[in-house]
């Protein structure tokens, strides 16, 4: 059997006469770049979030460079975040010529341990005097929302900005005090990738930039225009950050089943649970299954399991064999990112996050989309199972 790690073209066909109408309708209208079918977007995705502004940018990388440009994060600042995540949540912050600082994360979640961020903070405050650390990106990992009271507590007493990496976490939610609230609207920003993987994926690039903040809507709006509300006069630097009107009204015609899909993805994470339970293997110690941290606490989009992702024994030859039996995998992330080439001028090493660098030698992440079938995920199962009797 072959089941690959996402199925993209199983869920065009399903919406493909949709689709197709709405490329012919941009097509004919021959408007691409913003326009109203962006705008529109802007409008659905701000209510879908519950968050006042959104802003439709060329990528999520983008989102995250134009987030950090409008807060005026740049050279002489830090910015915390996990070494764990996309190069591109650090990339941002390194391209604005800013110092990335790293904190751990969390064994259960894979996301940025909240009860490490003070100490992070202090250290860094020692060495580089109050006013040198900007703000803070914690990253929803694989589709679940980092712990963030106490990431907001945190940033509150410090005087940060967070910017909210959701790239995998669009719509995800977390139990605030005062209620439930969905990724992106946590923190100051928020960002999403509609990278084609993405639950919400484009057909191409795409990104977004969500706040409460109308100062800062305004300036993001700005950025990603070259600094420009007069054509041919600019006010600020900016860039070409803008979203277009095809990747707009295909992503607005998935938006409406987002909610199906995500409902779907947590249907096949559950039954993988039921049947890894079954096959002994998580008894065994073989594996670990992802232990979602708000199930409990009456939030419905609690994981909307983007990657459902193991920890497994001997991963890398599991992995191989798993590619023989046709099943894809992918390991998300093989090498943490205060390890990276690009970044050894930051002076870091090995055992400085050691629980992120056990993660690169232990997750692996398994076909799951709402396509999925109850046979291929027997089928997965039962392949890992032959591995490790083998
Ligand atoms: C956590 C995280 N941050 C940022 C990005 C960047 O998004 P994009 O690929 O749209 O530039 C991604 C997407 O791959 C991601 O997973």
């Amino acid at each position: 059997m072959n089941i690959p790690l996402l199925d993209l073209r199983a869920q065009y066909l399903s919406i493909q006469e949709e689709i197709d109408q709405k490329i012919l309708e941009v097509v004919s209208s021959q408007r691409f770049i913003l326009g109203p079918e962006v705008e529109e977007f802007e409008k659905e995705m701000a209510a879908y979030s519950g968050a006042e502004f959104a802003v439709g940018v060329s990528s999520g990388s983008d989102a995250l460079i134009i987030s950090l440009m409008a807060l005026g994060v740049g050279e002489g600042d830090a910015v915390v975040t996990t070494p764990f995540t996309f190069f591109a949540t650090v990339g941002a912050i390194a391209r604005l010529k800013a110092k990335p600082v790293f904190c751990d994360i969390e064994k259960k979640s894979f996301n940025i341990d909240p009860a490490k961020l003070e100490g992070v903070l202090e250290s860094q405050l020692r060495k580089e005097g109050i006013s040198a650390i900007k703000a803070v990106i914690p990253v929803h990992l694989y589709g679940q929302c980092v712990d963030m009271t106490p990431i907001m507590d945190c940033a509150k007493k410090y005087d940060l900005f967070v910017v909210e990496d959701s790239a995998q976490a669009v719509g995800a939610e977390y139990p605030t005090p005062e209620g439930i609230k969905k990724a992106c609207t946590l923190g100051n920003l928020g960002i999403l990738s509609f990278f084609p993987s993405k639950n919400l994926g484009g057909f191409g690039d795409g990104g977004m930039v969500l706040t409460d903040e109308e100062e800062l809507a305004q300036k993001l709006k700005l950025l990603r225009g070259h600094g420009s509300r007069n054509k041919y006069f600019y006010d600020i630097l900016g860039g070409n950050f803008r979203l277009d009107a095809l990747q707009a009204s295909i992503l607005r015609v998935k938006l409406k089943y987002l909610e199906t899909w995500h409902q779907k993805r947590r249907e096949k994470a559950l039954y993988y649970n039921k049947i890894f339970q079954e096959s002994g293997l998580v008894e065994e110690g073989k594996i670990q299954i992802p232990e979602p941290l708000y199930k409990d606490s009456g939030v419905k989009n609690y994981h909307i399991y983007h990657q459902y992702v193991l920890r497994a024994k001997e991963r890398d030859k599991l992995l191989e064999f798993l590619k023989g039996k046709g099943v894809g995998t992918a390991v998300y992330y093989p090498l943490p990112l205060h390890l990276q080439k690009c970044f050894s001028y930051l002076g870091y090493k090995e055992g400085d996050f050691p629980v992120a660098e056990k993660a690169t030698h232990e997750v692996l992440a398994i076909p799951v989309y709402p396509e999925l079938t109850s046979e291929q995920q027997d089928y997965v199962v039962t392949s890992i199972s032959a591995f490790y009797k083998s």
